[in-house]
């Protein structure tokens, strides 16, 4: 009996949820209220039922006039949205604008960049930016690339005339900075660098570069380590596998390069050059001779620097086959 009563009652809530206007408040109503209704169709076959039952009646009674009540709070409310509605649309104006709706999201080498700020942020880094239309002495020069030494065929360059380009690298800023002399120096810069390639999935005329340069007393070459360790479990939040092997670049000594396992194949695709690890950063000890030049005192400060191709590291993270993608 309790069981029946609960079960109706559910039942009423359950159709009240339909009711919207005033037409199927009367329909739902009439369909638990009225004469045929199955709250009085349920009373009348309790009244064939055995004596006992007959005294759970009242609760019946009760569920009648609960739900009666509750049908004149549903007509309430219904009027009162009504007089909501009509005076919204008096006072709206369809002549004015519409707001503005937002569309799309960040690409994700904006979040990347708003990311990984963050972090060098964090450890007090400034940011500084340097021109995307650099000249020699900025882009091999100052950064210890001997006249006529291969390293500069390394980086195939957009030439403007014989002495400007555009930046092969992001370090040229590294070379700005320390001309003026800066110390300590704890800068962080990034931004496109273009250079001529066959392009490829893994590889485009431009892309962008994030680049460190941090000049200071007593800092050595395994605060980089560490760094460089920290700022991967940051970007990654989770484990990867990550290699370190000997590198070349005329700005650093030691070098290293930055080797992270391909995500997109187990044993070589064309992504990874078949060799299923893919360089993401160069890492080093600024060259004695760079500072020097600078007039800084190697004696009493060593500079640490580290820059990655942001675009690998983003296909990476997003398993994403083709860096081209990123742009198109
Ligand atoms: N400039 C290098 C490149 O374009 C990356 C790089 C290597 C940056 C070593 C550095 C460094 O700051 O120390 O591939």
């Amino acid at each position: 009996m309790y069981k029946n009563i609960f079960i109706i009652k559910s039942k009423i809530y359950f159709f009240s949820n339909f009711i919207t206007d005033l037409n199927s408040y009367n329909y739902i109503k009439s369909r638990v209220l009225g004469k045929y209704g199955f709250l009085n169709i349920f009373i009348k076959k309790i009244c064939f039922l055995k004596k006992k039952f007959l005294k759970e009646l009242k609760f019946l009674n009760e569920l009648k006039i609960e739900s009666l009540n509750y049908f004149k709070e549903q007509l309430l409310k219904l009027n009162h949205n009504k007089s909501i509605n009509n005076s919204y649309l008096k006072d709206l104006d369809i002549s004015l604008p519409g707001r503005f709706i937002k569309i799309g999201k960040k690409n994700i080498i904006s979040e990347f960049f708003e990311r990984v700020s963050f972090f060098f942020l964090v450890l007090g880094f400034d940011f500084v930016f340097g021109p995307e239309i650099e000249n020699e002495l900025y882009c091999f020069d100052y950064l210890n690339f001997p006249k006529n030494h291969p390293a500069r065929d390394m980086q195939d360059t957009f030439y403007l005339d014989n002495f400007n380009m555009l930046r092969t690298h992001t370090t040229s800023v590294q070379a700005r900075l320390l001309e003026k002399k800066k110390f300590p120096l704890k800068c962080v810069t990034y931004g496109k660098v273009y250079r001529y390639e066959k392009e490829n999935n893994n590889h485009q005329s431009m892309f962008f570069q994030y680049e460190m340069f941090w000049v200071d007393k007593k800092i050595c070459f395994n605060d980089l380590l560490s760094m460089i360790k920290v700022f991967l479990i940051f970007i990654f939040n989770d484990y990867i596998e990550v290699r370190i092997v000997p590198k070349y670049y005329p700005y650093t000594f030691f070098s290293l390069g930055i080797q992270i396992k391909c995500s997109l194949c187990l044993d070589g695709c064309s992504f990874c050059n078949f060799s299923k690890w893919v360089t993401i950063a160069g890492a080093g000890q600024i060259h004695e001779n760079i500072l020097k030049n600078f007039s800084y005192d190697i004696n009493k400060v060593s500079g640490l620097a580290f820059g990655f191709g942001v675009d690998r590291l983003i296909a990476k993270m997003y398993k994403i086959s083709d860096i081209k993608y990123l742009y198109s």
